[in-house]
């Protein structure tokens, strides 16, 4: 009678379902009280279904078993439930509603009676119309309420509160599912907050807010960004705001010229807040670091000449004795990130130019912070360019060495210390040429004392090392003067320039500007600026007279009685300042050598090609030249190699070129 049985259940359950259905119907306009109705007759249901399975459990078991088609007395509950859900729209649509309002109440902060929502969103699930009649209005709703609000909070609130405010919801709606929601609605869900609060809004937040948190380094601000716009996948915008970013806050200060003393300081700090930003907030993104890099290169190389050189004259200021309160792991750590920045210039040989200079300068004068800080440098500068680089550098502290046995050998060789003057010290650096930075000659009249030691010293130069050729580099000479001044004597620290021309003084009270000149005949503007030096500067050892910075030809000077100082006093330090024409000098050195270079390559690239085209020849000159250049600057030296019958234009084809043996 199974059959017989089955259906007679099935009528009366459907009668009885029907009607509680219906009952719901015109039920409270309170959406709280209907849900919880609904919720309870639900409730109901379940429980009876549960307890006539459990009566007519034998009929599951045989009847059902047997006969297709047929479904057990719970499915079949189920499925009455669903078909009379389904008649009665008014209750099915109140359900809906009431659920979305819940969970609206609760995005707006109130609190939401969570088991009715979770009782009633399995009731769903278990009719099997979860993602047919919750899911998608659902998500569709969920889409206009965070529309309104993203347009709403980017008008109202600055970015950071923005991103705050977008991460958390993110993290509310992900608690909503493990909460009440079906597990597969997470997804969608997410997806669908993030792009109404995040993808539809990326430019605007990067726009209205990227420099400012950049400048203020609100690392933990940024990291919140990244992490948001990785979810929509918007990296690539911030990569490239960052870029835009580095590239306008570098471009203001790099092409001031006003802010070159501190062009340096500034790039590596700027330097080392991105990379801090890089490493906490960019997740070390490889792509941010090339664009960091990119950025960079760019930046220094603007100005190129200018940039190489003030690398170098930092890393000079760097080296030099007198850095108070740097130690040396300090150092060896800026050395290391000027390195970085060294890295990116195109004209390395600019840079290597104006560094030989300071270093020489820190060597001869005396003036090297630390010979060890020295050497790492020009250890990194070998890893970083290969010897060939650092060569005559190394060159430099050869020389320095050897000067010193020099130098002993010369004070112990009897055969000179007889004929040597008393009361004088002297010691000589030897440089070999080549390594050193060129200096100009410049001839002076040396008082006799100072005359005998340099022949003295010369002759036991030549007796150890035949067919040498020794030149004064009077330039770079500096003394120290023992001076009675009426308030008591004094040691100075001073130039060669200086020495000849404070020896003047010796006999004399006062001399004009042209009895110094005849007498000590130095260079007519090394001669101004050495007086100068000692009669307009912190420390007056004369009085010009009259007063005033610039020395002029009527000028006269005189001892000062007055002077007063320290027992010890420099007044040397004009020697380790850049002249205007130093500066020049050696930029210009680098460009003519850079002439040579290309000279050089085109010959070396015409001689083993023998015909080559215009284009493939500068193809080939840009592999192989390590200095930026232009076009048109190859081009001249091209003509200059054809004026000078290195080369010719093929006659059939003047685009191409070829080498004349
Ligand atoms: C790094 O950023 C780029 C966008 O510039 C993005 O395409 C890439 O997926 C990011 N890499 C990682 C590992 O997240
Ligand atoms: C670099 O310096 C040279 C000579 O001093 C000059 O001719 C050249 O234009 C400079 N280049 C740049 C990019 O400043
Ligand atoms: C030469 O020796 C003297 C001491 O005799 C020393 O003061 C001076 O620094 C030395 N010069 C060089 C170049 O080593
Ligand atoms: C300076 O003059 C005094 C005598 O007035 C003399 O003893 C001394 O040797 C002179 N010094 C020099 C360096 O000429």
């Amino acid at each position: 009678m199974g059959g017989n049985l089955y259906q007679r259940i099935q009528k009366e359950c459907e009668i009885h379902i029907s009607m509680t259905l219906s009952s719901l119907v015109g039920q409270s306009p309170d959406l709280v009280v209907f849900l919880s109705l609904v919720e309870k007759c639900w409730q109901d249901f379940c429980d009876q279904m549960l307890t006539i399975r459990g009566i007519a459990l034998v009929l599951d078991r045989t009847y059902v078993k047997q006969t297709p088609n047929v479904r057990s007395l719970w499915e079949m509950g189920l499925q009455l439930f669903r078909k009379h859900l389904a008649l009665s729209r008014e209750v099915e649509h109140k359900v809906l509603t009431g659920l979305l309002r819940l969970i609206e109440k609760e995005r707006q902060g109130e609190a939401a009676d969570r088991t009715v929502l979770s009782h009633l969103l399995k009731m769903f699930t278990a009719l099997g119309i979860y993602t047919e009649s919750f899911e998608k209005p659902f998500l569709e709703y969920t889409s206009e309420f965070y529309a309104a609000e993203g347009v709403k909070y980017m008008q109202q609130s600055d970015i950071p509160d923005y991103l705050k405010h977008v991460e958390s919801r993110l993290h509310e709606e992900h608690e909503r599912c493990l909460l009440y929601l079906d597990a597969s609605t997470r997804k969608p869900l997410v997806a669908a907050a993030e792009r109404q609060l995040l993808g539809h809004h990326t430019s605007a937040i990067l726009d209205k807010g990227f420099q400012l948190l950049m400048e203020a380094n609100r690392v933990n601000d940024l990291q919140r960004l990244y992490s948001l716009f990785q979810r929509v996948n918007a990296l690539e915008l911030i990569r490239q705001a960052l870029s835009s970013y580095i590239q306008g806050t570098g471009q203001a200060i790099i092409m001031d010229e006003e802010k070159d003393k501190d062009l340096v300081s500034f790039l590596l700090d700027f330097k080392s807040s991105l990379d801090k930003i890089w490493e906490e907030s960019f997740f070390k993104n490889e792509s941010f670091s090339n664009t960091i890099k990119d950025s960079f290169e760019h930046l220094i190389n603007l100005r190129q000449n200018r940039s190489a050189e003030l690398i170098a004259k930092f890393v000079d200021e760097k080296l030099r004795a007198g850095n108070k309160g740097i130690s040396e792991e300090e150092l060896e750590i800026i050395l290391d990130k000027v390195l970085v920045l060294f890295r990116f210039t195109q004209g390395k040989d600019v840079f290597e130019a104006f560094y030989k200079k300071d270093l020489a300068k820190r060597l001869l004068l005396g003036k090297s912070a630390s010979t060890d800080a020295e050497k790492s440098m020009i250890s990194k500068l070998k890893t970083e360019c290969g010897s060939q680089f650092t060569n005559k550098l190394e060159g430099m502290f050869k020389d320095i060495e050897l000067s010193r046995e020099i130098n002993d050998s010369f004070k112990q060789s009897s055969q000179t210390r007889t004929k040597l003057p008393s009361g004088i010290e002297m010691s000589v650096h030897v440089l070999t040429t080549g390594y050193w930075p060129t200096y100009p000659p410049m001839d002076v009249r040396l008082p006799h004392e100072l005359n005998v030691y340099q022949v003295i010293f010369k002759e036991f130069y030549l007796s150890k090392y035949h067919g040498r050729r020794l030149l004064w580099q009077n330039s770079l000479g500096h003394c120290v003067l023992k001076a009675d001044f009426p308030k008591g004597k004094k040691e100075l620290a001073v130039s060669l320039f200086q020495t000849i021309v404070l020896l003047l003084f010796n006999n004399s009270q006062k001399l004009s500007f042209q009895d110094i000149k005849d007498s000590a005949s130095i260079d007519d503007k090394e001669l101004r600026r050495t007086l100068q030096s000692l009669a307009c500067g912190k420390v007056r050892v004369l009085h010009k007279i009259p007063k005033g910075r610039d020395i002029e030809d009527e000028d006269s000077f005189v001892f000062n009685e007055e002077f007063s100082a320290l027992y010890r006093i420099k007044v040397n330090a004009i020697q380790m300042k850049e002249t205007v024409e130093e500066n020049t000098s050696t930029t210009e050195r680098v460009f003519q050598d850079r002439q040579y270079q290309v000279d050089a390559a085109i010959v070396r690239i015409m001689k083993t090609r023998k015909v080559l085209s215009h284009t493939l020849l500068i193809t080939e000159l840009f592999k192989q030249l390590k200095f930026p250049i232009k076009p048109a600057d190859l081009k001249k030296r091209i003509e200059s190699l054809i004026d000078r019958e290195y080369l010719e234009r093929d006659k059939n084809n003047p685009q191409i070129y070829n080498y004349l043996a």
